[in-house]
């Protein structure tokens, strides 16, 4: 089988990386990771990265003087571990058009919302201030734009009036990491067409159900 390469950017605790560690691991999982690059020698997601023997790289800002100076640094180190798609995973930086442009289609980015709706820093916090009903997670194609691009996969999360932040986190974490692989097999595995800003996943997936919350019991 061909397996395709690769580079999982990280900035901290690595967890979406772990979940996609794990997948790889599954002999029919089309991918393997050639690289883990972190803009700060602190992420935890390095230490788990090379205790399993998956070359890691640290990249920081401020040892270059201008953002393209840094994009490129990362775009070059990525190029030479032989990745072909590179996942963002809580990689707390915002690359640059050229960066972006020069990877289109194959760059993911996964967030803690329903986008388009919550974008940017907090949001889990942001749902439970707001009172939405649902959230949850999406994992999509990375534009230039903070957290925009083509939606690949979402999942939703109720949130629940008993919510704190911790809690609506930790509930969407889960389906991060149920997510986040999916769409990365689907790629791999030549499922996924860009049509204009949409995605469309050969195979198809039939869900017809509608998801309502809170679900009330209707008397008698
Ligand atoms: C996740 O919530 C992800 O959605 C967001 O950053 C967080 C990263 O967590 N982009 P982890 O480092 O993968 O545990």
């Amino acid at each position: 089988m061909a397996y395709m390469k690769i580079a999982v950017l990280i900035s901290g605790r690595g967890s979406n990386l772990q979940a996609l560690m794990a997948a790889v691991e599954a002999p029919d999982f089309p991918a393997e990771i050639s690289l883990v690059l972190s803009n700060r020698a602190d992420a935890g997601g390095l230490e788990i990265a090379a205790a399993a023997g998956i070359d890691t790289a640290v990249i920081k800002s401020r040892d270059y003087e201008t953002r393209e100076e840094f994009d490129s640094a990362v775009d070059d180190r990525v190029r030479d571990s032989g990745a072909q798609m590179i996942c963002l995973a809580g990689f707390m930086w915002l690359l640059g058009e050229s960066f972006v442009n020069g990877w289109r289609d194959r760059l993911l980015n996964i967030h803690p919302s329903l986008l388009p709706a919550f974008k940017g820093l907090n949001v889990q916090a942001q749902a439970v201030e707001m009172g939405v009903q649902f959230s949850g997670c999406t994992v999509h194609f990375v534009r230039p734009e903070l957290d925009d691009g083509p939606i690949i996969i979402q999942a939703v999360v109720p949130v629940l009036a008993t919510d704190d932040t911790a809690s609506l986190s930790s509930r969407i974490l889960e389906q991060e990491h149920i997510i986040y692989p999916m769409a990365v097999r689907w790629i791999a595995e030549g499922r996924i067409r860009v049509s204009g800003e949409k995605v469309m996943v050969d195979g198809g997936i039939s869900n017809q159900q509608v998801l309502v919350s809170p679900m009330i019991e209707q008397p008698g």
